[in-house]
C-alpha cells in the first residue's frame, strides 16, 4: 500500500485548507469541504474492505450508496490539518442508503465528519444531477459576502447583479448567479436540504449571517468560485456607503457575454 498522505488529492486537500485559512474564511473550526473519490483513486492507498468504525449521518442520500469522500472533522481547525491531516480528515464510504459513513481512514482521535455533512452530501446529491463531474463541496466564512448579508437585500437576483457590477469577469465565473438563503440554523438536515435545493441552480449558495457553500468539479474551480465572489463583495464593501457615479451597465454584459461565451442567469439583464 502507499502512503495516503503522499494521494495528490490528499496533499490539495491539505494545500486548499491551509489556503482559506490564510485568506481568512475559516476562523477557528469555520468552514468545511468534502470530496468525491473514486475507488480507483484510492485503491493503491486504503484498503477499502477494512472499515474502522461506522458513523450514522442522520439522513437519508440512497444516491450516494458505495460513494468514498474525503471529508473535514468537526470541530477542527483549517490551520492545523497540515500538521496532521489524519487527525482533522477523515476519508468515508456512504452506505445504507445514506444513513451509515464507514470509517476507512483518518478521524483518528476518534473525530467524525463535519456537523454540515447533511448540506454537503445533498448538495452532492444536486450537483451530481447537474453535472456527473462535480466533485467538491465547500464551505467557509468569508468576512465580505458575510458582511454583505446585513446590509443588502437578499433576493437573488439583486445579490447577483451587485456583485456581477463589482468585478468585470464576475459574470463570466459565476454566469448562473449566486442563491441565497435566509438565516437558518446550522448544522441540520433542513439547512441541508435547502442548500441541496439551491444548489440545482448555481454553484454559490450564500448562507446570510453565516457564510457561503460553494461546489465545483475540483477543489480549484471551487476555490476560485468563492474567491472571486468574495472579492466582489470586498468591492461592494468598499464602495457600498458612498455615491455610485459608474457602474458596469447592462449593455457592457451583454458584450462580456458575446465575447466569453456565456450566458448570465435568465432574467438577471435587461
Ligand atoms: P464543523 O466544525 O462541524 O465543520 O462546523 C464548522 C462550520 O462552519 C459550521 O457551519
Ligand atoms: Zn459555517
Amino acid at each position: 500500500m502507499k502512503n495516503f498522505l503522499e494521494a495528490p488529492y490528499l496533499i490539495e486537500m491539505v494545500r486548499t485548507t491551509t489556503n482559506m485559512y490564510a485568506h481568512g474564511w475559516d476562523e477557528r473550526n469555520g468552514g468545511n469541504i468534502s470530496l468525491l473519490l473514486d475507488e480507483e483513486q484510492v485503491a493503491d492507498y486504503v484498503d477499502t474492505s477494512a472499515v474502522i468504525r461506522t458513523i450514522p449521518t442522520g439522513f437519508k442520500a440512497p444516491e450516494l450508496d458505495g460513494k468514498l469522500f474525503l471529508v473535514t472533522g468537526t470541530g477542527k481547525y483549517f490551520k492545523n490539518v497540515q500538521y496532521a491531516p489524519e487527525v482533522n480528515l477523515g476519508l468515508v464510504r456512504i452506505v445504507d442508503g445514506g444513513e451509515t459513513a464507514e470509517l476507512l481512514w483518518g478521524f483518528e482521535d476518534g473525530g467524525k465528519f463535519t456537523s454540515e455533512f447533511p448540506a454537503h452530501m445533498m448538495s452532492h446529491v444536486a450537483r451530481l444531477k447537474v453535472n456527473p463531474a462535480n466533485r467538491v463541496v465547500m464551505h467557509c466564512h468569508p468576512a465580505n459576502l458575510l458582511a454583505m448579508t446585513y446590509v443588502h437585500s437578499l433576493d437573488e437576483r439583486e445579490f447577483t447583479r451587485t456583485l456581477w457590477q463589482m468585478c468585470t469577469e464576475c459574470i463570466v465565473v459565476f454566469p448562473e448567479g449566486v442563491n441565497v438563503l435566509p438565516w437558518m440554523l446550522c448544522g441540520t438536515n433542513e439547512i441541508g436540504e435547502a442548500t441541496a435545493e439551491k444548489m440545482l441552480t448555481a454553484r454559490l449558495v450564500v448562507w446570510s449571517q453565516h457564510g457561503i457553500y460553494g461546489a465545483g468539479q475540483d477543489l480549484d474551480e471551487t476555490f476560485g468560485l468563492i474567491e472571486t465572489a468574495e472579492k466582489a463583495a470586498e468591492i461592494y464593501m468598499k464602495i457600498a456607503h458612498l455615491p455610485r457615479v459608474n457602474t458596469i451597465t447592462d449593455e457592457q454584459f451583454h458584450l462580456m457575454e458575446e465575447r466569453f461565451g456565456v450566458k448570465g442567469r435568465e432574467g438577471y439583464l435587461s
